[in-house]
């Protein structure tokens, strides 16, 4: 019952304020060299929002699944200890993909959220 009331007060809280999901910004540096301020929201994988805004160098070939790392770039330091740890099976990819450095990751393995607010990450090369 205590539950119920909860909600209803948050959504009460919400309707009243005008509640719109605020926009996070991610910065993602092409091979190029120039940095692109991508805007977003929670819920989707770094992969997701690279490819959304139309940067085709990160293929991202199995979509997002796991199995093809084509979607691996280099996370800013300030922000690897925000990063959910790498599972095995993103560990084994990057271990046979070309140009492994110590921040590597699959953007495809990132799941954005408020804690990621301005991320930065650069497209590893190909
Ligand atoms: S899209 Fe294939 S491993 Fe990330």
């Amino acid at each position: 019952m205590s539950n119920i009331n909860a909600t209803e007060n948050q959504q009460q809280a919400g309707s009243m304020s005008g509640d719109v999901q605020a926009v996070a910004s991610v910065f993602v540096t092409t091979r190029d060299g120039q940095t692109h301020r991508l805007e977003t929201q929670p819920g989707l994988s770094v992969m997701e929002i690279i490819r959304d805004a139309g940067i085709s160098e990160l293929l991202a070939l199995c979509g997002g699944s796991c199995s093809c790392a084509t979607c691996h770039v280099y996370v800013d330091p300030e922000f690897e200890n925000r990063l959910s740890q790498i599972s095995e099976d993103e560990d084994d990819l990057l271990d046979a993909a070309s140009f492994r450095k110590q921040n590597s990751r699959l953007s495809c393995q990132i799941h954005f959220n408020d804690a990621l607010e301005g991320l930065k990450v650069t497209i590893a090369p190909d």
